[in-house]
């Protein structure tokens, strides 16, 4: 039997990329799905397509760096399916350059806004339901979130934050049988991040939506810790231990510094 069969998965950040392709995963091995984010009718579409798969879905439109949205995403989700298994954390953005070249970094508080405090506000209203099923927490993270990749200081801030705070996170529940998996994506060739790059994404490898999503559930399904899933993510966390400095220059000049058009 598939391991989401009937669990109610939340899924934050649903509505394209990487989220999308995840509703479609989820919905597949039978699913119940809230789907979250502020798209409407990308949402809806996502959710069409998941109903034909036989499963039920809610969409909820909601705009998940407001407080008071994520309380009311968790009660709606109890309302209409009376539990929480899974909160999938995907939602996610981040823009790219050097700190030094920012003349206004009011996005900085956004990329925290979203990518750190969505999750815990969620997590803060659905814990007590998660924790009643022996429920899972899985957070979408990024190698920005182990190693300070040029270019993207804010977002890696704010991935910094979400990893330490799931790394706390998954010792505190300890015992009460609710896991805490992280996955730390390298590049993803979504929509997103391919108008981000424009045409330095040609040059640096990266994954598709579709894999990324299906690594992210496997992870998730067999409750794992914390998850690399690409082999270039892996190679890079093991060099940047064994000889940090050189690695850092190494990155300085290659096309993971995603300020430099290389
Ligand atoms: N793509 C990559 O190369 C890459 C690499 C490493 C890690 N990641 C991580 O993977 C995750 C997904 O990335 P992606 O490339 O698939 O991104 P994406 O295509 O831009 O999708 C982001 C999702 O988050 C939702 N979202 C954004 N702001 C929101 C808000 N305020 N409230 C609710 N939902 C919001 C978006 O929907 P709405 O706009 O409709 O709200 C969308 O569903 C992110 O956490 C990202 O950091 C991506």
């Amino acid at each position: 039997m598939s391991t989401f069969k009937d669990n109610v998965v939340v899924l934050v950040g649903a509505s394209r990329g990487i989220g999308e392709q995840l509703s479609y995963r989820l919905a597949e091995q039978g699913a119940q799905l809230v789907l979250a984010a502020r798209s409407e009718n990308q949402l809806c579409q996502v959710a069409e397509k998941c109903k034909r798969k036989g499963v039920k879905v809610k969409v909820v439109v909601t705009d998940i760096t407001r407080e008071q949205a994520c309380l009311k995403l968790v009660r709606d989700t109890v309302q209409e399916f009376g539990r929480i298994d899974t909160l999938l954390y995907n939602a996610g953005s981040g823009n790219t350059g050097y700190f030094s070249s920012y003349s206004n970094i009011g996005f900085i508080n956004q990329e925290i806004q979203l990518n750190y405090y969505g999750l815990v506000y969620c997590l803060h209203y659905a814990l007590p339901y998660i924790t009643e099923q022996k429920g899972r927490i899985v957070g979408v993270c990024s190698m920005g979130g182990i190693i300070g990749l040029p270019g993207t200081a804010g977002y890696n801030a704010s991935k910094h934050a979400m990893r330490g705070f799931l790394n706390t996170l998954r010792v505190e529940m300890l015992g009460t049988g609710v896991t805490v998996t992280t996955i730390y994506l390298s590049a993803v060739r979504t929509e997103t991040y391919l108008k981000e790059l424009g045409e330095k994404a040609a040059k640096i490898p990266a994954s598709t939506p579709e894999k990324a999503a299906e690594s992210i559930i496997r992870a998730a399904g067999k409750r794992r810790r914390e998850v690399i899933p690409s082999l270039e993510g892996k190679l890079l966390l093991i060099t940047h231990r064994l000889l940090p400095g050189f690695t850092e220059q190494l990155i300085a000049g290659s096309s993971m510094n995603y300020a430099k058009n290389r």
